[in-house]
């Protein structure tokens, strides 16, 4: 086991997307372009900042223009953005997005739900848009959704999958983000779909985008990992969720990640504590507590600390007094 680990993995943190897609109160844009400043200050290579999407659709990223037009380039860090149609790229390439991605799902009913589309609606939109994307030197990622399981309609199988991933690397998409949107994937479910994709796409073309509904991400990432995965999607304090997949919860926490691979010895080039620090940053502009583990863990170390440092002060003070 863990006999061929990599040296480093690459994230992509979706939180100022996936994140802020699921917020119930608007955002302000202020708040949305600190946040990508503080996460590319924290030496995360890639972030997902926003979705072109229609306002009746994700009220809360209705701000995509203004969001696109000032990080499409930004210094070193990658960006990225979703766009569901033409529409969505016309959006993206005004604001000048060097990548963006087009997502539908394994399953009817999701797809559906999410894109107001049939399966076979979906391919033959996305068998147009995709040349599209690319004949205009964009790269294009290929966002399968409900890779393991389906709010409506259960568990998917391998078999359901792959026959969209390669449809999307047909039509020219360059990297395939599998999204366990629900997050109910185990790493039996994982290693299943690997096996089934991997004949067809090398794997530094393949990431893994996992909510966390039943905590099996970690397990899953790792599963992934041996299985020649390195890139890998997460989101700080957990944030996140599709609007429509009922009971979805956010992403894997980022900080998780980061944790977890330096403690294997995997790279991530993120500064662990600038990522703790913006979760708790983002966790006062929300103004609700955040899900993630880790983020809850450092908060309380946090506070510890500072009990600690005002006994010590308050022990000092009245020892000089005396
Ligand atoms: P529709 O209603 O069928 O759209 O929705 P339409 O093509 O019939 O157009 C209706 C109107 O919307 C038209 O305007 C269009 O111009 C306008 P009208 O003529 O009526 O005035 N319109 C747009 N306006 C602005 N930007 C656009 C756009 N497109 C159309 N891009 C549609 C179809 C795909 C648009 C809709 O279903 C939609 O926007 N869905 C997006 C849902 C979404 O964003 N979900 C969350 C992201 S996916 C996710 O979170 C999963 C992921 O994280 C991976 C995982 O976890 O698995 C990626
Ligand atoms: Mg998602």
């Amino acid at each position: 086991m863990f006999e061929h680990l990599p040296k480093r993995v690459y994230l992509r943190e979706v939180g100022p997307r996936d994140g802020l897609q699921n917020e119930p109160v608007f955002v302000p844009t202020e708040v949305k372009k600190e946040f990508i400043r503080r996460l590319a200050a924290t030496g995360l290579p890639h972030i997902e900042i926003t979705s072109f999407v229609h306002p009746k659709w994700i009220p809360a990223l209705a701000d995509s223009a203004e969001i696109g037009k000032e990080f499409a380039q930004f210094g070193k860090t990658h960006t990225s953005a979703l766009v569901p149609n033409m529409k969505g790229l016309e959006g993206a390439e005004q604001a000048g997005m060097k990548e963006v991605a087009v997502f539908m799902s394994a399953s009817e009913s999701h797809n559906k739900a999410n894109v107001n589309r049939s399966i076979k609606e979906s391919l033959s939109q996305l068998e147009e848009l995709i040349p599209t994307i690319k004949s205009k030197g964009v790269r294009v990622v290929g966002s399968v959704s409900v890779v393991f399981g389906c709010p409506f309609e259960g568990e998917i199988k391998a078999e359901q999958v792959a026959p969209v991933v390669k449809n999307l690397l047909d039509f020219g998409a360059d990297y395939i983000s599998l999204g366990d949107t629900i997050g109910v994937g185990t790493p039996t479910q994982t290693k299943r779909l690997l096996e089934r994709l991997l004949p067809i796409v090398e794997p530094k073309r393949i990431g893994i985008h996992l909510h966390d509904t039943q905590s099996t991400a970690l397990a899953n990432a790792v599963a992934a990992l041996e299985m020649g995965i390195t890139a890998f999607d997460g989101s700080v304090g957990g944030l996140g969720g599709c609007p429509y997949a009922p009971g979805a919860s956010g992403n894997v926490p980022t900080e998780n990640l980061v944790y977890m691979f330096h403690g294997m010895g995997i790279e991530t080039g993120v500064d662990l504590t600038k990522l703790l620090e913006v979760g708790v940053w983002i966790q006062d502009q929300l103004g609700h507590p955040l899900t993630s583990s880790g983020l809850r863990a450092y908060i309380g170390r946090k506070a510890r600390a500072a009990e600690k440092a005002a006994q010590k002060a308050a022990g000092m003070a009245t020892a000089a007094a005396t």
